[in-house]
């Protein structure tokens, strides 16, 4: 028995790039899987590999970003399967720029296919699934989501999933829906445009998606791994440090004591 078999999974950007790695890692395992992409060329490439080694896949050409799409590419990977027990929120766009450069159409468009489309998508896949009392959610965050210079709005669209990530994780404790998020690095077409450059091509990051999908899984809940060079990372969330003091009256003085004049 391989360790996806049967299981329907639906990856948003799956025509290229990491997201097409993911579909033919799942699909060696046995998951039959709805190819989503803006570009219907490459959703159709995607498609054909997956075919072409012996694995079930279809397309879906929607651009991932609103409300209505989200609904639409579950809608059609239910069409397809009869049913979602998996979905990797993987379109993501990028672009470098100092914060002062940003035009606004592009910082709206970042955050719509970055963000809306996690959320969008994954809120409608989460019904079904807890309906179902099964599923998971795999998020794909970025090591920007810790805040990089010139890419302020990349970064803040994957801090977002970053807190998606935990908080949903705490809202679907018990239903039997896990939720994970990824943070890889890679060499694809988005990298070619940053300054950031990966060695590695998506299929050194294929397995992780492939694990944190199976039932091997299970005992992981709400966890972001990270994988770069080969190194196997899992994120601490954020936390406050308490040390620097307690009082019932801080004062000006007295937080400068603290923090330093
Ligand atoms: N490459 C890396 O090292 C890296 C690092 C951290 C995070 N990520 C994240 O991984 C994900 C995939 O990145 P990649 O490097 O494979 O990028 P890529 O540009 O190589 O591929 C992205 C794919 O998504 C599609 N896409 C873009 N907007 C879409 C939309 N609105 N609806 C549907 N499809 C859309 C594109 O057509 C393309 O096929 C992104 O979320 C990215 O932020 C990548």
């Amino acid at each position: 028995m391989r360790e996806l078999e049967g299981r329907a999974v639906l990856i948003t950007g799956a025509g290229d790039g990491l997201g097409r790695a993911f579909a033919l890692e799942v699909a060696s395992h046995g998951a039959v899987v709805l190819v989503n992409d803006v570009n219907g060329d490459h959703a159709a490439r995607t498609v054909a590999e997956v075919r072409a080694a012996g694995g079930v896949a279809e397309a879906d050409v929607r651009a991932i970003g609103s409300a209505e799409a989200g609904e639409a590419v579950v809608a059609a990977c239910v069409e397809a399967f009869g049913r979602v027990d998996a979905a990797i929120t993987n379109a993501g766009i990028f672009h470098q720029a100092n914060m002062w450069d940003e035009k606004p159409e592009t910082a709206e468009a970042i955050v719509r296919v970055n963000l809306l489309g996690v959320i969008h998508t994954a809120t409608p896949a989460i019904r079904r699934m807890r309906a179902q009392g099964r599923g998971v959610i795999l998020n794909i965050a970025s090591g920007s989501m810790a805040g990089n210079a010139e890419m302020s709005l990349y970064s803040a669209t994957k801090g977002g999933v970053m807190s998606l990530t935990y908080a949903w994780a705490q809202e679907l404790e018990g239903s039997g829906v896990r939720i994970h998020a990824m943070s890889p690095f890679a060499y694809t077409a988005m990298m070619k445009t940053s300054t950031s450059k990966a060695a590695e091509g998506p299929e050194h990051m294929a397995p992780l998606a492939g694990y944190l999908l199976s039932d091997r899984a299970a005992h992981l809940h709400g966890k972001i791994v990270r994988l770069k060079n080969g190194s196997l990372h899992i994120a601490r969330p954020p936390e406050f440090d308490p040390s620097l003091g307690q009082s019932s009256k801080w004062t000006l003085a007295t937080i400068a004591d603290a923090l330093g004049r």
